[in-house]
């Protein structure tokens, strides 16, 4: 696209296309791209023409309603719905084009497993959109608990209390059904949709898998479609820890606007790690005192796609792959299931 773009080796930028111009490639995704000079972004698509058009990219990259339109790509980034991942990585797969794709990979386990499977035996690498890994706290976090700065770690405490946006397409009106909202809810609900980043991490800092140990859910609406709870509250287990993650979408969901509570601790032997998004704190608490880390978001766009640059050029890079993928997300679904099945049989809810 510019002449003075450049790969992270010396060479031309890669060439990249992203299918799904919706709400998270225009304000992450695209926006990331358009900023690394190791990327070209040379195509967009989306079913909806109305989507295309409004896409924040520049008039000279084309557009299309097909992917059988885009050029030639080193790399496809798939922003579409959960649900059309699945067809969008098989097409890459055919071509032996690698992926950067959204999380969570699929809906259900048995196509996310089939996504891995088909474009490792593409030879072509899946790599998911775990935007929270690229932001300095998640880094810091990683670097301070390998490092043993509070000692063994015994339990996190992982916090996302939103409200997906409102119950309202019109939030001032309160009125009408908000279908972004309602379709997140069907696509699984809070732990599938947005936990999968939670779980991600707990996995990544600790260095070790998890497991569902007891999940329960609250449900306030009833949602058409929907079977998932809207609040939900997973206890797991992994690397000697116990992981708390506490996950809403039905926190002041009827207001005009609301405040979320978006909180990690990481609690160890020997200190605690503390950060809370709306308090702008980001903390270590050890024998010696209370130590400020620096606060920053806990997402990274810029981040990703510069690993993502360091990844096409056969560079060390720390992109999570689509193993990973399929581990948050099989332990998102089994924990929502244990919910869901929790109120069947008379539970809360
Ligand atoms: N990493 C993050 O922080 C983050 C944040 C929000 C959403 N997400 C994920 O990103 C994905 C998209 O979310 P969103 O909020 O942008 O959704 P969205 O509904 O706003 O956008 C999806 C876009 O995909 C298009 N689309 C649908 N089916 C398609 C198809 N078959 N082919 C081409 N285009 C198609 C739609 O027209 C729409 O423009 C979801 O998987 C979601 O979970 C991730």
């Amino acid at each position: 696209m510019s002449a003075e773009r450049f790969s992270s080796s010396g060479g031309p930028p890669h060439r990249v296309g992203l299918v799904g111009c919706g709400a998270v490639a225009g304000y992450g995704h695209l926006p990331a791209i358009l900023a690394e000079p190791g990327l070209d972004l040379v195509a967009v698509c989306d079913i909806s023409p109305e989507r295309l058009a409004a896409a924040p990219v520049p008039e000279v990259v084309p557009r299309c309603t097909s992917l059988a339109d885009m050029p030639e790509l080193d790399a496809l980034v798939v922003t579409s719905p959960a649900g059309a991942h699945a067809e969008h990585v098989d097409w890459a797969a055919e071509r032996g084009v690698p992926v950067l794709c959204e999380k969570p990979l699929a809906v259900d386990e048995a196509t996310s497993a089939a996504m891995v499977e088909r474009m490792e035996s593409a030879g072509v690498p899946l790599w998911v959109g775990f935007t929270y890994r690229f932001s300095p706290v998640a880094r810091r976090i990683h670097e301070l608990v390998k490092a043993g700065a509070v000692g063994q770690v015994r339990a996190m405490r992982m916090v996302f209390l939103w409200d997906l946006h409102g119950a309202f397409e019109d939030r001032p009106g309160r009125a009408g059904v908000n279908q972004r909202r309602l379709g997140r809810m069907r696509e699984g609900g809070p732990l599938v949709d947005c936990g999968v980043h939670q779980i991600d991490l707990a996995r990544w800092w600790l260095g070790a898998g998890l497991s569902v140990d007891h999940a329960t859910g609250v449900w306030f609406d009833d949602l058409d479609g929907v079977v998932a709870p809207e609040h939900l509250t997973a206890q797991l287990s992994g690397g000697g820890a116990q992981v708390h993650v506490d996950i809403s979408v039905g926190y002041g969901h009827r207001a005009p606007s609301t405040l979320p509570t978006f909180t990690y601790e990481v609690i160890g032997t020997d200190g605690v790690i503390r950060y809370r998004r709306q308090e702008r704190d980001f903390v270590l608490i050890d024998s010696e005192g209370t130590h400020d880390l620096g606060w920053a978001h806990e997402k990274s766009f810029g981040g990703m796609y510069a690993d993502l640059t360091r990844a096409l050029g056969g560079q060390v890079h720390e992109l999570p792959t689509g193993r990973d993928g399929l581990a948050a997300t099989r332990v998102a679904l089994e924990a929502t299931d244990r919910a869901i099945a929790g109120r069947a049989a008379g539970g809360h809810g």
